[in-house]
């Protein structure tokens, strides 16, 4: 069987360091274990929350730019637009037709953004999660890599998979697989251990940009939350402190450690010691990476070319699904 990777970034806000260790950095890992790779910009997810899509076509930019400076050749790999594939918005349709609205409204993401206020909340932020099945179920991918808060979305994909193809009487869509590392999953707030890193915190303090200048990395690395505990000298012991661990565990992922090794290197010592040591492995990292992304990005007809490129290929694929879509429902 062909294995087709599939993931995608929302072009809101600043691209973080959970974004790249929790899907780009993952992605990466597994290019050359699968037969086809895409790698989508999600501009059409961008809209559902209009107060976060105003800047869409620099942010759109930048995530393709960060993709390339992390590793994706977009000569092996299709890099695009999700707005330049129209048939992601054409099958999006035909998923709103076969999904019940329960499905739907027990998205977690989905109440957390629509908060108290649902006859307020705009109709795209409640049928994205059967657009990002769309984006997943046009090219047949088989594994979708993603941090831990997308599992529910990537679980509906199947369910609505799994509806068509009752429909259908076919089995038309392959049920596509989460792919969660364990040890990226959820990559935490600087401020405060227990909430995710976001692209919605209102603090910049709370995450670590790609795009961050080394000092600016130093600073926010210098003012995260910790207690005044030291370092223990046992993985079981940090279970009450979510701030340490997280710090932690960035330490053994840009050092390509474990956690358990890293608490023993450092055990004993106060944070303000261990700070400036997770500093230099952050900017080490990192800087290259942000240095490749200003030089992509100074040249956008190049970015826009390679954008082509994939919005070509992906678009092969996708209208031969969107075809056989139409066929399977009898239109004519
Ligand atoms: P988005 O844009 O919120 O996040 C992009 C990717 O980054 C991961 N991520 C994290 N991983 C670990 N720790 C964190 N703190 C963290 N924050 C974000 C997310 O899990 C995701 O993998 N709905 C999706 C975008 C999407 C998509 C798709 C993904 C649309 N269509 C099809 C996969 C396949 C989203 O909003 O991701």
């Amino acid at each position: 069987m062909t294995t087709r990777i599939l993931s995608g970034i929302r072009p809101t806000g600043h691209i973080h360091l959970g974004n790249y260790l929790g899907a780009i950095r993952s992605w990466v890992s597994m290019l050359d274990q699968v037969d086809e790779r895409l790698f989508c910009i999600v501009d059409q997810h961008a809209l559902t929350t209009a107060e976060d899509a105003k800047d869409l076509r620099k942010n759109t930019l930048t995530i393709a730019a960060a993709y390339i400076a992390s590793g994706i050749d977009p000569v092996k790999n299709h890099i695009f637009v999700q707005s330049h594939v129209p048939a992601h918005t054409e099958l999006a349709w035909y998923f709103n037709c076969i999904t019940p609205m329960g499905w739907l409204s027990r998205m977690t993401q989905f109440k957390d953004k629509a908060g108290k206020n649902k006859d307020q909340t705009m109709t795209g932020l409640f049928v994205y999660p059967a657009l990002m099945a769309a984006d997943i179920l046009i090219y047949k991918a088989t594994h979708v890599p993603v941090g831990e808060d997308q599992k529910q979305h990537v679980e509906l994909t199947r369910d609505i998979a799994q509806a068509f193809n009752n429909y259908v009487e076919n089995n038309f869509f392959p049920l596509p697989e989460p792919i969660i590392k364990s040890e990226t999953a959820r990559i935490m707030s600087l401020r405060d251990g227990l909430k995710k890193m976001s692209k919605s915190d209102p603090s910049d303090y709370s995450r670590i940009h790609l795009l961050d200048d080394n000092e600016t990395i130093e600073l926010k690395i210098r003012k995260a939350k910790t207690d005044t505990d030291p370092i223990p000298g046992l993985v079981n012991n940090l279970e009450q402190r979510p701030e340490a661990k997280n710090l932690l565990s960035l330490y053994a992922l840009f050092t390509n450690s474990s956690l358990a090794k890293v608490i023993q290197e450092f055990e004993g010592k106060q944070f303000s010691e261990f700070k400036p040591k997770l500093a230099e492995a952050t900017i080490s990292h990192l800087a290259p990476i942000r240095d490749a992304m200003i030089k992509l990005l100074a040249d956008e007809a190049m970015l826009l070319q390679h954008l082509k490129k994939g919005a070509d290929a992906a678009n092969t694929i996708a209208k031969k699904t969107i075809k056989d879509v139409r066929s399977a429902l009898n239109m004519v």
